[in-house]
């Protein structure tokens, strides 16, 4: 017990970025009882890499969503409801079909100007059908409270073949 609550003081103390944050009353967003709301930046990081981890690359949308989102959480994707039973009922079978990978390349974690805590994950979703493979650069922005997630934005664009720019997208 002492030596974890050590070890906790030593990753706050180390943590680069002050944690600071906003007042919420956590219980409107029913966060799973995994996460952890006044966790601080690196606590933070681990926690979303995991998630990041479980939710793109090993596509385990339920394990993912049960684990660090919300019940209540909103959603702004123009296509899916809010909360975390309509987001696994769309996203599994996007992310169950073996034609669809997602590849993260950069995951940050951040305070914007209202001392929000903001996750951003940049990734390329691929799919592949007959011979071709359609390739989509995604931004995922995730507002959490602590290491549970409680708002959801994303923007998508198509990639072209032969852009003109060599390092168009990532
Ligand atoms: C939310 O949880 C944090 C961390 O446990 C706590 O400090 C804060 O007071 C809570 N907010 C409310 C409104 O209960
Ligand atoms: C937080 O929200 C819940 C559910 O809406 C409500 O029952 C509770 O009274 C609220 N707590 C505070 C401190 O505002
Ligand atoms: C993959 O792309 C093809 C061609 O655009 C589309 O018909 C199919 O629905 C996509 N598959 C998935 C699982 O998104
Ligand atoms: C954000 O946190 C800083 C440091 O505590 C504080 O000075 C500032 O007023 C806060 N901003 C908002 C919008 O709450
Ligand atoms: C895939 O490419 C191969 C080799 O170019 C071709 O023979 C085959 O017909 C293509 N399959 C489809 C579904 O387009």
């Amino acid at each position: 017990m002492t030596s974890l609550l050590l070890a906790v003081l030593m990753l706050s103390a180390s943590s680069a970025m002050p944690y600071v944050p906003v007042k919420h009353n956590n219980s409107t967003f029913q966060c799973p009882p995994t996460t952890c709301p006044d966790a601080d930046t690196n606590h933070i990081k681990a926690a979303m890499q995991t998630f990041a981890h479980e939710f793109y690359t090993a596509k385990d949308v339920s394990g993912a969503f049960n684990t660090f989102v919300a019940e209540d959480y909103i959603q702004h994707n123009a296509g899916i409801l809010s909360g975390r039973e309509a987001a696994i009922n769309s996203l599994g079978p996007l992310f169950g079909s073996a034609v669809n990978t997602f590849d993260v390349k950069r995951l940050t974690v951040g305070q914007d100007t209202d001392n929000n805590t903001m996750v951003i994950i940049h990734l390329e979703a691929s799919n592949t059908s007959s011979n071709q493979t359609m390739k989509t650069d995604v931004v995922d922005m995730y507002r959490v409270v602590g290491t549970c997630i409680v708002e959801h934005w994303d923007v998508l664009q198509a990639e072209e073949s032969n852009p003109e720019n060599p390092l168009a997208y990532f």
